[in-house]
């Protein structure tokens, strides 16, 4: 305690020696980062390796999560908040809280279960999910665990044929969503995925085979389809893609991986339907910048023409917090579900789902918030004396 009292902040170290070792189960979590050491434990290192990757230094990776130490709160008292509601409508769908789990591939890489568990845990919480183009598990089965269809992550494919025929499943499969991610049409580089391959005494092969398109081949979103020469990355797309999605499905567009104002304004005229501002978890370019840091220019170019969301970094109920008070609409998680769902499948989902959501309804109450509309600009101000 002496050492905890003389530390202005609980080192990474300290979490691991006095949190996060050796959870005995979900409850024992006290925050949703007490999951990433037991997730570590859980899996072999080139597993954990390629769910914890940036890209480079993995310095995006980082600023996205320690953006949020910038801003801070302007918390209003003398507010009766014996009831706070989170409720979040998002396309003529109402949802418990603003915070949705992102599309995340490879999910049976972490658990074998895999997006099952998860789908599983995001019905029991009611919790909104989107679903990877490179899930372990099909759609329609994620679906009928989940209760109902999921929003739909799509990679348009270098050949064109694959990523329509991926929509039409997803349109047929029931999705409501066709979140499309524009942030990796042109490659990165992962170095800290490589690193920890190489501590795994493992043959990658042995399960994952050699070719670049084997990959593609044992999704089960690709079954039937020729993938031959085929790849997630297409790096001559345009933004005349969005109209060709468009006219392709009765789905509503969500792009994904905007950063700027300038594209936020194009996704407006090219007709999307709602943006999601996201630099992948800092596994796309080595920006630097947080996607917390984009969220403002990207809100004031939409002006309330479509709902913008924001994932990335979250880790904290006053981060979804901060972002919805510098107006996303709704929050996106990855690897803090990931962790949960290495550690413990379901239930690990389910726990982090209620840890983030037990701190929001908390920062909620505190800062005199009654309701997801009533945070707002001045819920917050960045620590260098900008307004929120
Ligand atoms: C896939 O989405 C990845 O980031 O590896």
């Amino acid at each position: 305690m002496q050492f905890l009292a003389g530390s202005p902040l609980l080192s990474p170290a300290a979490r691991t020696a006095w949190a996060a070792d050796d959870l005995a189960g979900p409850q024992d979590a006290l925050d949703v980062m007490d999951f990433e050491e037991a997730a570590r434990k859980a899996l072999p290192p080139a597993h954990f390796g390629y769910m914890a990757t940036g890209v480079d230094d993995d310095a995006t990776l980082k600023r996205n999560h320690e953006a949020y130490q910038h801003i801070q709160l302007r918390p209003r008292r003398l507010v009766d908040v014996r009831q706070t509601d989170m409720r979040t409508e998002l396309f003529a769908t109402a949802w418990d809280t603003p915070i949705f789990l992102c599309p995340c591939g490879s999910q049976r890489a972490f658990h074998s279960d895999g997006e099952l568990a998860t789908a599983r845990a995001a019905r029991a919480k009611r919790n909104l999910m989107a679903l990877s183009t490179v899930s372990t598990i099909a759609v329609e089965d994620v679906n009928r665990e989940y209760g109902a269809p999921v929003w739909f992550q799509l990679y348009a494919n270098s050949k064109w044929e694959i990523a329509e025929k991926l929509v039409e499943r997803a349109d047929a499969a029931g999705c409501p969503v066709l979140v499309w991610t524009v942030d990796l049409l042109a490659g990165s580089n992962r170095e800290t995925q490589t690193r920890m391959r190489r501590l795994d005494d493992r043959q990658c092969t042995t399960c994952h085979g050699q070719e670049s398109t084997s990959s593609l081949r044992r999704r089960p979103m690709f079954a039937g389809l020729d993938v031959t020469g085929a790849s997630n990355s297409n790096p001559g797309l345009t933004w005349d893609a969005v109209d060709r999605l468009k006219k392709l499905t009765r789905m509503k567009l969500v792009i994904k991986g905007i950063e700027t104002r300038e594209d936020a304004q194009l996704c407006c005229e090219r007709g999307a339907d709602g943006i999601i501002v996201s630099n992948h978890g800092g596994r796309a370019e080595e920006s630097g910048r947080a996607t917390i840091e984009c969220l403002p220019e990207v809100v004031e170019a939409v002006r309330g023409r479509i709902p913008v969301m924001v994932d990335g970094g979250i880790r904290r109920g006053t981060d979804v917090f901060k972002a919805l008070a510098l107006g996303a609409k709704a929050v996106g998680i990855g690897r803090p579900y990931l962790w949960g769902l290495a550690a413990f499948g379901q239930a690990g989902v389910e726990r982090v789902i209620d840890l983030l959501r037990a701190e929001l309804a908390l920062v909620m109450r505190q800062c005199g918030a009654r309701s997801i509309p009533e945070i707002g600009r001045s819920s917050v101000m960045w620590s260098d004396g900008r307004r929120g």
